[in-house]
């Protein structure tokens, strides 16, 4: 499956990953971040921006990623941790936003 990924200063790439494991595995093994804590949202190193579209097609948040995002003041909607997004084939085409 393919995603979408920009990040912040500038660069738009399409990736083709495995419809298994999270985005943030995913997003690793490109070298475009660092999952620090193993995707127990606990670190908020994985920090995504999902495109407005595709927002309702994701995994509802549980707490702890919930709680996160508050701490991180990233709870404006669009954020989101990427480890707690597991990749689907639902999820092909997926954009996100890594930023800076
Ligand atoms: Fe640590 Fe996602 S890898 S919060």
């Amino acid at each position: 499956m393919a995603l979408s990924v920009r990040v912040a200063d500038g660069g738009e790439q399409w990736l083709e990953v495995a419809a298994s494991g999270s985005l943030m595995q995913a997003l690793a093994a490109a070298g475009l971040m660092r999952g620090v804590c193993g995707g127990q949202a606990a670190c908020g190193t994985c920090l995504v921006r999902v495109e407005r579209d595709w927002l309702p097609r994701l995994p509802a948040m549980e707490r702890a990623e919930r709680r996160l995002l508050a701490a991180l003041e990233a709870g404006d909607g669009h954020s989101r941790l990427a480890c707690q997004i597991a990749l689907h084939p639902r999820l092909q085409g997926l954009s996100v936003v890594i930023p800076g």
